[in-house]
């Protein structure tokens, strides 16, 4: 059992309820967040990472360990050309150890920064979160959450090429949500939005019952929301649903009202993304 985890148990009892609120993004990262306010209702013993790369906090993800896939990533989208980049992927060492570093990296340079060896290194984390080894003749493309093409600058770029920002999507639905929902926002959208204030948070419906390699789940579906301030000062926001197979149809009409009924439904929660009346 981890810190966090033995944080959350004793936070709990001594509250004497679980429904609390007892771990949260703590105002580390709450930038990423309409109005400073991060979504209701997933309080569920998920981890809280805000994404640090190269010193800076990026984006913020809710994580699920059992599940070994985010809920969602929360992010500010960013005007971009969408020029691709390689990058290798990066883990989160905090997760494995919370005395480890609070930077996204590579397992090369967690081994190298905790001067411990691999053998040590990579069963714990392992333990805590997907790694390249899961996807590997899968079938299923390591899915971003908060895209490449949603942000500018090799850096922010760079930091969602990390495993706590995707999950499992098969090929035919990852180029589908790209083409449908994140060119939607990209393309079309955007433009109607003042620059820095299109707040976008996108996640899963993790789904126990389906893994690869018997470890990460192949969420059921993956859903987003947008909000932002329109340049005559109004608000506009709009939400998509799409469900995560070859074939799976995504819904890019919806309003974030609706969205907020199906995931209250699927989390058994009252669900509320952006917890605004302006959205
Ligand atoms: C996209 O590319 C065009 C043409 O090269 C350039 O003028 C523009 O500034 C770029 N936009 C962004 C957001 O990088
Ligand atoms: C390993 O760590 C040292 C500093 O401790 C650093 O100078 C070097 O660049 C690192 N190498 C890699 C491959 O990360
Ligand atoms: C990178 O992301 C941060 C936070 O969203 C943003 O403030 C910054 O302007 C972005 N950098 C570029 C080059 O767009
Ligand atoms: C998005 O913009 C393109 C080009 O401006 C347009 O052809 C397309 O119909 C728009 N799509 C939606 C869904 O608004
Ligand atoms: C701003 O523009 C949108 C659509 O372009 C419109 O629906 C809305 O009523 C406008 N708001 C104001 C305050 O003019
Ligand atoms: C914000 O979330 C709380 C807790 O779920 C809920 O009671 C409240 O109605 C929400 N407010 C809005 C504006 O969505």
């Amino acid at each position: 059992m981890n810190a966090m985890v033995l944080l959350s148990v004793a936070s709990a009892f001594f509250m004497g309820t679980n429904q609390e609120v007892v771990q949260s993004f703590n105002n580390k990262c709450d930038n990423f967040f309409f109005q400073n306010t991060e979504p209701a209702g997933f309080e569920n013993n998920y981890e809280y990472i805000c994404q640090v790369y190269n010193n800076q906090n990026r984006y913020a993800t809710l994580f699920d360990q059992q599940n070994l896939i985010p809920v969602y990533s929360a992010y500010i989208y960013q005007d971009n050309n969408c020029t691709n980049r390689m990058d290798s992927w990066k883990l989160e060492p905090q997760l494995a150890d919370s005395s480890w570093p609070k930077e996204m990296m590579t397992i090369i340079e967690l081994v190298n920064k905790t001067k411990l060896p691999l053998e040590t290194v990579e069963p714990k984390i392992e333990a805590t979160q997907a790694v390249r080894e899961d996807y590997v003749n899968s079938g299923f493309d390591i899915g971003h959450l908060n895209p490449v093409c949603h942000q500018n600058g090799a850096d922010n770029k760079t930091a969602t090429c990390t495993f706590t920002n995707a999950a499992p999507m098969p090929h035919g639905f990852n180029v589908r949500w790209f083409h449908q929902y994140e060119n939607l926002i990209r393309k079309n959208l955007s433009q109607q939005c003042h620059q820095g204030s299109v707040f976008i948070v996108t996640g899963t419906i993790p789904d126990s019952t389906q893994k690869i390699k018997n470890r990460v789940s192949i969420p059921s579906v993956v859903w987003s929301a947008m909000c932002c301030q329109m340049n005559n000062g109004s608000y506009l926001s709009i939400a998509a649903y799409g469900i995560n197979t070859d074939t799976g149809t995504i819904d890019t009409t919806l309003t974030v009202a609706q969205l907020n009924i199906y995931l209250s439904r699927a989390f058994g929660s009252t669900v509320s993304i952006f917890n605004s009346t302006l959205c």
